[in-house]
């Protein structure tokens, strides 16, 4: 992708983004916006996939037929709130390849300290998607792809649902080479982290633990 931040603008995109943000929106209706946005968002995130040809044969006539180019890519939750958007993106890409990084966020610090760690094979040859809904502070997204790059992988782009100016920056600071797709860039961070005006904690309106 040529742009760092592409903000997905659809009409449909931000009327459903406006209905999880409310704060007495349902556990199952949040989720199911979610996955519905992550479609759209994975639609643009995919928009320039190098493609190649191949020969079919329609009922008609034989043809050279656009088909994807290369590996199959590489979908990487950064868990938990990333597999919020898993599904729906999947439902896109069925045959991509699946990864997750499991980080946690020190509520304290707001640092992100890894638990999990797991990712396809050969992900240096693949487009590898990180997704995670909420680019708040960007320390744990930074981390993400941190460890990504240390596993090989090197061509790599960012989903999120929100972005706060402070995490799209501190990204393009660390990964100037990872663009990011995302429904909206917010006002800004509060001293707790979250984004204002934000949707509050998307992992936990997403599984329904607070
Ligand atoms: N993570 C969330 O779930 N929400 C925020 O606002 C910031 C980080």
């Amino acid at each position: 992708m040529s742009e760092h931040l592409t903000i997905v603008d659809h009409p449909l995109v931000q009327h459903k983004l406006t209905l999880m943000r409310q704060k007495d929106t349902p556990t199952a209706l949040f989720r199911q916006l979610l996955r519905e946005i992550s479609q759209f968002l994975a639609y643009e995130i995919t928009r320039e996939l190098p493609m190649d040809t191949k020969t079919i044969e329609t009922p008609l006539e034989p043809m050279e037929a656009p088909v994807l180019a290369g590996k199959k890519l590489a979908l990487i939750s950064i868990l938990r709130a990333g597999n919020g958007l898993l599904d729906g993106v999947l439902e896109l890409i069925p045959s991509a390849r699946v990864g997750f990084v499991g980080l946690y966020r020190d509520e304290e610090t707001l640092k992100p300290v890894q638990y999990y760690f797991k990712v396809p094979e050969a992900i240096d040859d693949r487009l590898v998607i990180a997704v995670d809904p909420m680019l708040a502070t960007g320390n744990s997204s930074v981390a993400a792809i941190d460890l990504l790059k240390e596993a090989g992988a090197r061509n790599i782009r960012f989903l999120c649902l929100l972005a706060a100016p402070e995490g799209i920056k501190r990204m393009k600071e660390a990964h100037p080479d990872v663009p990011i797709v995302t429904a909206s860039v917010d006002k800004y961070l509060n001293d707790h982290g979250y984004i204002v005006p934000g949707l509050g904690d998307a992992g936990d309106r997403m599984f329904g633990t607070k």
